[in-house]
């Protein structure tokens, strides 16, 4: 079985205090020595408090500055409103979207574009809907409502992405958790709960730069979810939000395996749908968001779309289409996001390993993309240290927040999103977290002497 994801990482020698150069080796220090750093902490946390910052980590958006780099968008389409079939973007129809639109949606995911729908500016909506339509008219045709069956639980990889788990909550939908190792999910721990609980109808999947904690899915992860089909009854469904597949950072990003292809190659193709969009990548309010499905699947969410709606914004379908028509202009574009938010992980990267590489005060994993980097502190201790922070004028986001429920049953996860602050506020809030991490520490290890 994988080792848990916080029990993975391998920062794990002592720290450096950063005011006396003194190892905080929590462990083995006595009263004295544990009194005494409570007071340099204390007297540089009070310091920070005289200085009245106010800064941000919570946003998992893009900054102005990405926002920018979309502009170009606006009034591309030039009184130019059809499209290459003909189509009038202007009028009502096109419920599967314009075939451009969905050809940047069948690259972004790997999967055929007669299987892709794109849709308006949001996937949340679209997986909102879909978890909706399941639920209430089935994705299989008759009888394949899972409101039919009783109770219904999804599997919910922790942490995770908060509002995965309110559009559960909102159905109705019991969530269970399941641990995320460096790999993906626990899958021994996701079979053995599948094989036997027939009320779990599906799983959240991050499965690229996952949020909050940066993982890549393995080759054989992404083989062993394609198989879950054939472990759980038919209307199981894992929602696969691949809300960062093109969001790299690294020059030589780590390639995700294809979950339409493994499916089909599993016989499993029903078992999964998958959703994008363009939201981290023009302009986060008004980007245009994809599902990716069987034939089946499609089918009944388009028969349920269609008493929801007339048609998607093909105007906004257009301009995207026509922003990204160069060959290779959505990667180029990628490589201007990645090249803005870099400097910005490094800085949250650089601090966590100056202050915790060398103790057991932390534990993270260094993502390689998307939008966030993922803390652990010492069990007991994230609401805490969120609450030192937010003192001291640095916004966390709410510890809890990253699992169901809003429950973390370690209270150590704490989620850093530095895309939006600038380089010298994520430098500034970056020694306020690691001195709010030390001191939280320090009382909690005092507190137990
Ligand atoms: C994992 C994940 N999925 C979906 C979204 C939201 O996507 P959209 O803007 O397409 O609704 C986010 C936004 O942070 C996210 O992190």
């Amino acid at each position: 079985m994988q080792a848990p994801y916080t029990n993975l990482k391998t920062h794990h020698k002592w720290v450096e205090f950063s005011a006396e150069d003194t190892t905080l080796n929590l462990s083995n220090a006595s009263v004295e020595q544990l009194q005494e750093w409570k007071q340099q902490l204390s007297a540089e946390y009070d310091n920070v408090l005289a200085r009245k910052l106010n800064l941000d980590l919570t946003r998992g958006k893009p900054s102005a500055e990405q926002l920018s780099l979309s502009d170009a968008m606006d009034g591309i389409l030039a009184g130019d409103y059809i499209t290459a079939s003909g189509i009038d973007v202007r009028n009502y129809g096109g419920l599967e979207g314009i075939p451009e639109a969905r050809a940047i949606g069948s690259d972004i995911l790997g999967v055929p574009v007669e299987n892709v729908l794109a849709g308006g500016n949001s996937s949340l909506t679209l997986m909102y809907q879909t978890m909706a339509i399941a639920h209430q008219f089935g994705l299989a045709g008759e009888g394949s409502a899972w409101s039919q069956e009783g109770t219904v639980k999804f599997l919910c990889p922790v942490p995770g992405y908060d509002r995965h788990y309110s559009v559960c909550e909102h159905l109705g939908i019991e969530m269970l958790t399941v641990a995320m190792t460096s790999t993906g999910p626990d899958m021994d721990q996701v079979e053995k709960m599948i094989a036997a609980d027939p009320s779990i109808k599906g799983m959240w999947c991050v499965p690229k730069y996952s949020n909050p904690t940066g993982v890549v899915y393995s080759d054989e992860t992404v083989e062993r979810i394609a198989n879950l089909g054939n472990i759980a009854g038919k209307n199981f469904r894992v929602f696969w939000d691949n809300a960062y597949a093109i969001h790299d950072l690294s020059d030589n990003p780590v390639a995700l395996a294809n979950i339409f292809e493994a499916c089909k190659a599993a016989g499993t193709e029903d078992s999964v749908i998958q959703f994008a969009s363009t939201s981290k990548v023009t302009h986060a309010g008004s980007g245009v968001a994809f599902i990716a499905a069987s034939d089946t699947n499609l089918k009944f969410f388009k028969l349920a779309l269609g008493f929801m709606t007339i048609g998607p914004d093909k105007v906004n379908q257009l301009r995207h289409a026509k922003f990204f028509a160069a060959d290779g202009a959505l990667s180029a574009h990628m490589a201007k996001h990645a090249a803005i938010i870099k400097p910005r992980f490094a800085s949250v990267l650089k601090h966590l390993e100056a202050a915790f590489s060398d103790n057991d005060l932390g534990e993270w994993e260094s993502a390689d993309g998307g939008y966030f980097i993922s803390f652990d502190t010492r069990p007991g201790l994230a609401q805490k240290v969120v609450k030192l922070a937010g003192d001291a004028g640095v916004k966390l986001t709410p510890a809890g927040a990253t699992f169901p429920y809003g429950k973390d049953p370690q209270d150590s996860n704490i989620r850093i999103a530095p895309t939006v602050p600038t380089v010298d506020q994520v430098e500034e809030a970056m020694q306020v977290f690691v001195l709010c991490v030390k001191l939280a520490s320090v009382e909690q290890a005092l507190a137990n002497s």
